[in-house]
């Protein structure tokens, strides 16, 4: 298992190149299940998750061909069974069950277990799949959907906590090949539920209103193959975002969706940083300290809570009392602890950190526990003394591109090293 170094202090100059997004790949290649043709992606990043996921298609049948950031799927004959082995590495394998109802007509998927933020139920997918005529049972730890017909229905999809992205996904991917029309209200209308609507329309199915919470799905018989283009990450490029701005002479993010970004180059703007936006680029100018900020994640395009670690990193040496909210894992906090063991100065109140900003932070030992509370881990490291040293550092590579290396190419002073055995 590798560890990852960051020695604090350096400032950040240059370009950096996003990737393309991780929670629109795995969904998307999970949609290629939905023909027998062959689907071409680009820009799919080299990440464990979408390894994982190409694992999960192999496994069901399908052939896999990799080559650099391009990924080519031929689904010609596949098996509707997911084991607990193969799916429970990662959750957002249970976006597999919509194409394998979709074209099969039956999916047995081992049922995804909680995590670290949060219980992360699939209430809402099961109701949605049972809305459009499929029978449910959990037996033995899997979830088994089975529907003869699946028929076209209105769906409403938002739960307690707002509308569900993989949810949305699935749904959507199991109404395409559906009979009749699916209304699903209370859509989520994040971009990755757009880049995946637009890969089915290339696919031959008839959608309308992606982005929007309602969205509308003719059935057609069957789709064929098509070629796509993943969208830009817009949570790797806003972590790189907060990077420039703690550490940023000045930083350009490449290959981004200036448009994806716009709460969270909002509320750095509002903070006293200046954003300079081009077509496909962002450019970020550290000034020094952030000014305090009141941030509430909410459903795009609200501030995403995909975001909100990266930003308590920033604001523990801001200035004034900074409060996070967050409305959609409310325990999501999980850097918190870590942080405060650096020297932050954190309060949590129910589903707020209260974070008064201090003068110095000190690198210490720390434990990755999820992927964005890694990532902000890492971030805080750039603006403490001496060395941070972050363990279990497998969640970061779960959603970033080598991290170490593209930040190292802005002129970070970080390594990656092996633990030692017991570490
Ligand atoms: N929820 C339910 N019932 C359900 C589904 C969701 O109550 O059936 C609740 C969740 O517990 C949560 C809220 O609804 O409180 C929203 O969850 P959502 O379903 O939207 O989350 P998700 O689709 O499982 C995706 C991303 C997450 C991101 C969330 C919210 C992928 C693979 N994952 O998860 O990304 O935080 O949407 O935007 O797309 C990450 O990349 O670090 C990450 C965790």
């Amino acid at each position: 298992m590798d560890k990852i170094l960051v020695h604090g202090g350096s400032r950040l100059k240059g370009q950096v190149m996003v990737s393309g997004s991780k929670n629109s790949a795995l969904p998307i290649l999970a949609a290629t299940l939905l023909t027998k043709e062959e689907c071409v992606i680009h820009n799919v990043p080299d990440l464990s998750d979408c390894h994982y996921m190409l694992q999960i298609l192999n496994h069901l049948g399908a052939q896999v061909e990799r080559a650099s950031g391009t990924v080519t799927i031929k689904a010609e004959k596949i098996v509707t069974e997911a084991p607990y082995d193969i799916v429970r590495k990662m959750r957002a394998s249970v976006c597999i069950i919509g194409p394998l109802l979709g074209r099969e007509k039956e999916a047995t998927v081992s049922l995804p277990g909680g995590c670290v933020i949060g219980e992360r139920p699939i209430d809402l997918h099961l109701k949605g799949f049972e809305a459009l005529g499929a029978a449910v049972r959990i037996d033995a730890g899997n979830v088994k959907v089975l529907a003869p017909n699946l028929r076209g229905t209105t769906i409403n999809l938002r739960g307690k906590f707002g509308p569900t992205v993989l949810g949305t996904d699935n749904i959507l991917m199991a109404s395409v090949l559906a009979e009749g029309t699916t209304v699903i209200d209370g859509a989520a209308a994040e971009p990755e539920v757009v880049d995946l609507a637009n890969f089915l329309i290339a696919m031959g199915a008839k959608i309308e209103g992606a982005g929007t919470r309602r969205i509308i799905v003719e059935g057609v018989k069957e789709l064929h193959g098509a070629e796509h283009e993943v969208i830009p990450d817009r949570i790797e490029a806003g972590t790189y975002l907060v990077a420039g701005a703690i550490a940023g002479d000045e930083v350009t993010l490449r290959n981004v969706v200036p448009e994806h970004l716009h709460s969270v180059t909002e509320a750095l703007i509002k903070s006293g940083f200046r954003i300079v936006t081009g077509t496909d680029q962002l450019t970020i100018f550290g000034n020094g300290k952030a000014g305090p900020l009141k941030i509430v994640t909410e459903p795009y395009p609200g501030f995403p809570t995909d975001m909100q670690a990266q930003m308590c990193a920033l604001l523990t040496k801001g200035q004034g009392i900074s409060i996070l909210t967050e409305t959609i894992f409310p325990q999501r906090f999980m850097h918190v602890p870590e942080l405060k063991r650096m020297g932050a100065n954190i309060e949590m109140e129910g589903p707020s950190a209260v974070v008064q900003g201090v003068e110095r932070l000190s690198g210490a030992p720390v434990m990755a526990s999820d992927l964005r509370a890694s990532a902000a881990l890492v971030l805080a490291g750039l603006h403490s003394e001496g060395t941070t040293e972050i363990h279990r550092v497998y969640h970061i590579d779960r959603g970033y591109e080598s991290i170490d290396d593209k930040l190292n190419a802005l002129g970070a002073n970080i390594e990656r090293v092996k633990e030692k055995s017991g570490a």
